[in-house]
C-alpha cells in the first residue's frame, strides 16, 4: 500500500489530537502514530481502560487500534524524531494577559512545540497545523522552524471541523477535510502527502486543497458562523418570549427554506464550549488590527448576544419564581456544554451557576458525564470563591431525582436525552409548589409538564 511505512506524529492528546488521531490509526492500519502529550496523567488515562475524554465510539476505536499502530507517548522528542508528518493539535485558548487579553489567540503553546520540532528534527518533517490559530501563524511558525531547525519543513494547514459529542461520526464521514499549503513545489509534495492519507476514507472530491491563509480563515469564519446562527435565533427567542411567537416554529418556519436550512437554529440558554467564543474573539482581534473597526464589531456582536441570552434565562428564573431565588433549592439538570460530552469549557451553566450562587441560591447540580472536580474547578475560577464558600450554595447530586427533591425549581441546562424520559409526576411529589420548570433547551414536553401542574418557562415560547 502506498502509505506503507509512513509515520505520523501528533503533538497533544486533547479533544482533537485523540478522536482525529484514533479516527487515522483505524482507517490506516499500515500507518504508525503516536500521539505525544507533556501532560503525564492525560497519557497515563489515554493506555488505560478509562480515557480521558468521553466522547461516544472512542473507546472502541482506542481499544482497537492502540498498542498496533496507534501510541500514546510522553516521549514528545522520539515522537517527533521518528515522525514524517507531525500533526500540532495544542490548546489556543484566549490570552488571558498583555496584548489582545481577551480576545487574541494565546500561541504560546503553539510556538513551544515548533520551536521543540525545529531543536529536535534531523530529516524534512510536514508540520500539520490542526489546532484553531490566527491567518498567518503557519507563515510565523515556518519562520521559527526554518529559523531555529537543521532540515526543510513544509508547514501546511489543516483545520479540524469535528464537533465534540459527535466526533468519532464526523470524523468518519466528514463534509470536507480542508489542506492549505505553499504554492511551490515542496508546497505542493506536502499537501499531496496529506491528502494521500485522508484519502483512505474520505472521497477525494471532499478533500479540499487551498493557499494557507484561505485555509486558516476558513476555519474562523466557519466557527462564527455557526455561532452567529445560534444567536441569531436566541436573538429570535427573546422576540418570541415578548410577542406569544413559538421559536421552534419560527426556526422551522424559516429553515426549511433550502437556502437557509434547518440545521443549527435551536434556540438554547446560550452556546458554549472551548472553541465558538475563543475562536470569534480571535476573528474580531485580528479585525481591529487590521482596522477593520466595523467588521470586528459585526462578529462581536454574536458573543455579546450569547452572553445576553445567559443573563436573560437566569432574569426569567428569578422574575418566575417571585422576584427572589435567595434560600430557594434549585435544581440544575446538565453541566456540560451539550450532550454526549463531559466537557463544560464555557458552558453556560457555570455562569448561570455563578449568579444563582450570586443571587444566594441553593444549587443543586446533576450531569451524568461531568466529573465532581471539574464542576468546583468551575465554579471556583468563575465566582473567585474558594471550595468551602462555593459549597455552602452549591450541592453535586447522583441523579436528577435527588436534584430536584426539595426543589423549587429544575433547570434545564445541557439536552441530556435522559432528561426527556425522566418521571416528572413523580419529581414533582416531592418538589416545593408551586414547582417550576425552565427549559433552557426546549427538550421536554411542556405541555404534558403543564398538565402535571407544573408553572413552564421555556426559550422562546408563550407561557
Ligand atoms: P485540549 O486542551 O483538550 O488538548 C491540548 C493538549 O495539548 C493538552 O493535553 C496539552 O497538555 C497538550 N500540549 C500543550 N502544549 C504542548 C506541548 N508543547 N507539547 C506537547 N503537548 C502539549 O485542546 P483541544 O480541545 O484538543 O483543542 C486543541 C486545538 O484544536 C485548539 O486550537 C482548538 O481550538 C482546536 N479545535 C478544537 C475542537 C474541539 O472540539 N475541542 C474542534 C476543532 C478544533
Ligand atoms: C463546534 C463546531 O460545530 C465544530 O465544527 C468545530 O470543529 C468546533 O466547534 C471547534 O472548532 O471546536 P462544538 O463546540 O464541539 O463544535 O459543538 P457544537 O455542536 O457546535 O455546539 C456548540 C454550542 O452551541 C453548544 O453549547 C450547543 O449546545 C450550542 N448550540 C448548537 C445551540 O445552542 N443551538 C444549536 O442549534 C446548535
Amino acid at each position: 500500500p502506498k502509505l506503507a511505512g509512513l509515520r505520523i506524529c501528533c503533538i497533544g492528546a486533547g479533544y482533537v489530537g485523540g478522536p482525529t488521531m484514533a479516527m487515522m490509526a483505524l482507517k490506516c492500519p499500515e500507518v504508525v502514530i503516536t500521539i505525544v502529550d507533556i501532560s503525564v496523567s492525560r497519557i497515563a488515562a489515554w493506555n488505560s481502560d478509562v480515557l480521558p475524554i468521553y466522547e461516544p465510539g472512542l473507546d472502541k476505536v482506542v481499544k482497537a487500534c492502540r498498542g498496533k499502530n496507534l501510541f500514546f507517548s510522553t516521549e514528545v522528542d522520539q515522537g517527533i524524531r521518528d515522525a514524517d508528518i507531525i500533526f500540532v493539535a495544542v490548546n489556543t485558548p484566549t490570552k488571558k494577559v498583555g496584548m489582545g487579553a481577551g480576545r487574541a489567540a494565546d500561541l504560546t503553546y503553539w510556538e513551544l512545540a515548533a520551536r521543540r520540532i525545529a531543536s529536535v528534527a534531523e530529516t524534512p518533517k510536514v508540520v500539520v497545523e490542526k489546532s484553531t490559530v490566527p491567518i498567518n501563524t503557519a507563515e510565523a511558525i515556518s519562520a521559527v522552524l526554518h529559523g531555529a531547525g537543521k532540515t526543510r519543513f513544509d508547514v501546511l494547514s489543516n483545520p479540524e471541523f469535528l464537533a465534540e459529542g459527535t466526533a468519532m461520526t464526523d470524523l468518519d464521514n466528514p463534509d470536507r477535510v480542508l489542506i492549505g499549503g505553499n504554492m511551490n513545489e515542496s508546497g505542493k509534495a506536502a499537501v499531496a502527502k496529506l491528502a494521500d492519507v485522508y484519502a483512505h476514507w474520505v472521497p477525494r472530491e471532499r478533500i479540499l486543497t487551498t493557499n494557507v491563509w484561505s485555509s486558516e480563515l476558513s476555519k474562523l469564519v466557519a466557527n462564527s458562523f455557526l455561532a452567529q446562527r445560534v444567536s441569531s435565533i436566541n436573538a429570535v427567542s427573546a422576540i418570541c418570549e415578548a410577542s406569544g411567537a413559538d421559536v421552534d416554529e419560527v426556526a422551522r418556519a424559516v429553515g426549511m427554506d433550502s437556502r437557509i436550512g434547518s440545521k443549527f437554529l435551536k434556540a438554547s440558554v446560550g452556546f458554549g464550549g472551548s472553541c465558538f467564543q475563543k475562536d470569534i474573539l480571535n476573528l474580531v482581534y485580528l479585525c481591529q488590527s487590521m482596522g477593520l473597526a466595523d467588521v470586528a464589531e459585526y462578529f462581536h456582536s454574536v458573543v455579546m448576544m450569547n452572553d445576553r441570552q445567559k443573563e436573560r434565562f437566569v432574569s426569567r428564573m428569578i422574575h418566575g419564581l417571585f422576584n427572589t431565588v435567595t434560600g430557594k433549592r434549585i435544581a440544575l439538570l446538565g453541566f456540560a456544554f451539550k450532550k454526549d460530552t463531559g466537557d463544560t469549557r464555557e458552558s453556560a451553566s457555570i455562569e448561570i451557576c455563578r449568579r444563582l450562587i450570586e443571587e444566594r441560591a441553593s444549587v443543586c447540580i446533576y450531569d451524568p458525564k461531568v466529573e465532581a472536580d471539574q464542576i468546583w474547578m468551575d465554579l471556583t475560577a468563575a465566582t473567585k470563591l474558594d471550595k468551602t464558600e462555593v459549597q455552602k450554595y452549591v450541592t453535586l447530586c447522583d441523579s436528577a431525582y435527588e436534584a430536584a427533591s426539595g426543589a423549587h425549581a429544575l433547570a434545564i441546562a445541557t439536552e441530556w436525552d435522559e432528561f426527556k424520559t425522566l418521571d416528572y409526576g413523580k419529581i414533582q411529589e416531592d418538589m416545593v409548589k408551586p414547582s417550576f420548570v425552565f427549559d433552557g433547551r426546549n427538550v421536554l414536553d411542556h405541555d404534558a409538564l403543564r398538565e402535571l401542574g407544573y408553572i413552564v418557562y421555556a426559550i422562546g415560547k408563550p407561557l
